[in-house]
């Protein structure tokens, strides 16, 4: 049977990166898919405390991913939507896949090292400067690993970010099987179209919530004068001359606002997206920008706004309960296979 499984970090109200990249690709499966296709997404509160976080923070910023998560139309009723906590097969499952991930295949991954401040290249557990990196931030990506397989997911819709996750993934999946048998499928990643969205105040970086700037990322609950606001100081470049042309070598800033235009349409056709803006200004072109941006986010806000003002904490507290029972159902049918095969059953 298909599954999508896919998750997100409680960081707070998502943005534009996670929505292209992401979010709205979940939102469209309850469309494309047949009823056969199950549908299950995680908010992954265990992965949020690889850096330790404030309890009343964690507990706003996951309410405030529900309640968007909600708010971009996904449907309960249609899908799983769950809290990463709830469903402690997730951790159990991490356990038994970390005793078959090698240290040599972690060490390789890029994100602990980006998260350290310290170059892709450097290798090495015994450098000085991982000496304070924690186990959790380390073994991540297998608790990722285990998010996947504990449904048994076939499809994992991601951005570009999150592939070398899934590759590991498939990795364990491989040596699981080498060691206990064949229980899972190997997960296929779902990169969407929008798969790097970049920073608005420095188009080499991805858009990222933990980037210092706030006006780099455009959160999907912004004001439509905030959104202006920050399209107008999007670092673009000085070629006034050149007008609007599509070229993400030479003029990243400028391209990446193209980029987004287009996703936000559903069309790739960059190119021709930046001909059809032939002899406007930099300022005007960014007032278009704006402006789609703030139409696709209207429904969002509204339905985000109606949420907390009338549904409520009961009716969160209902969905993720609900949620995460459906959860850990899909969750122990895997769990029995695994513990058979391992001989803990
Ligand atoms: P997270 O919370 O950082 O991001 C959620 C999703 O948003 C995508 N994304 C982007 N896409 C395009 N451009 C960007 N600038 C951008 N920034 C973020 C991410 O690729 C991701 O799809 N480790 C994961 C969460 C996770 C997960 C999982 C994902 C935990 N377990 C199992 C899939 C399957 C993360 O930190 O995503």
């Amino acid at each position: 049977p298909k599954t999508i499984f896919s998750g997100i970090q409680p960081t707070g109200v998502p943005h534009l990166g996670n929505y292209l990249g992401a979010l709205k690709q979940w939102t469209s499966f309850q469309n494309t898919e047949t009823e056969s296709t199950k549908l299950i997404f995680c908010i992954v509160d265990l992965h949020a405390i690889t850096s330790p976080q404030k309890a009343s923070n964690l507990r706003q910023w996951k309410k405030e991913m529900l309640t968007t998560l909600l708010a971009i139309g996904l449907n309960p009723d249609r899908c799983i939507i769950f809290e990463q906590s709830r469903v402690p097969a997730h951790s159990e499952l991490m356990w038994i896949l970390s005793c078959i991930s090698s240290t040599g295949r972690l060490s390789r991954m890029t994100q602990w090292k980006s998260k350290l401040g310290i170059s892709e290249e450097h290798h090495s557990l015994e450098d000085k400067s991982t000496e304070t990196l924690k186990l959790g931030l380390f073994s991540y990506p297998v608790l990722q690993a285990a998010d996947i397989l504990v449904h048994r997911a076939t499809h994992v819709p991601v951005g570009e970010d999150q592939a070398q996750h899934l590759e590991l993934t498939r990795d364990i999946v491989g040596a699981f099987h080498h060691n206990y048998g064949k229980v899972f499928p190997l997960p296929a990643t779902l990169l969407s179209p929008a798969k790097r969205v970049m920073s608005l105040s420095d188009p080499t970086q991805k858009m990222s919530k933990s980037a210092p700037d706030p006006k780099s990322r455009i959160l999907l609950t912004d004001s439509p004068t905030s959104v202006q606001g920050k399209i107008k100081v999007a670092l673009t470049d000085s070629l006034e001359t050149y007008g609007i042309t599509y070229d993400p070598q030479k003029r990243p800033g400028l391209s990446n606002l193209i980029e987004i235009y287009a996703h936000i349409q559903g069309r790739e056709d960059f190119e021709h997206v930046a001909s059809e803006f032939e002899g406007l200004t930099k300022k005007v072109f960014k007032e278009r920008v704006a402006d789609c941006i703030n139409e696709s986010l209207e429904s969002i806000r509204s339905e985000y706004t109606r949420i907390t003002e009338t549904e409520g904490d009961g009716f969160l507290e209902k969905v993720v309960r609900e949620g995460s029972a459906k959860a850990a159902n899909s969750a122990e049918e895997t769990m029995v296979k695994v513990r058979e095969a391992l001989g803990l059953l």
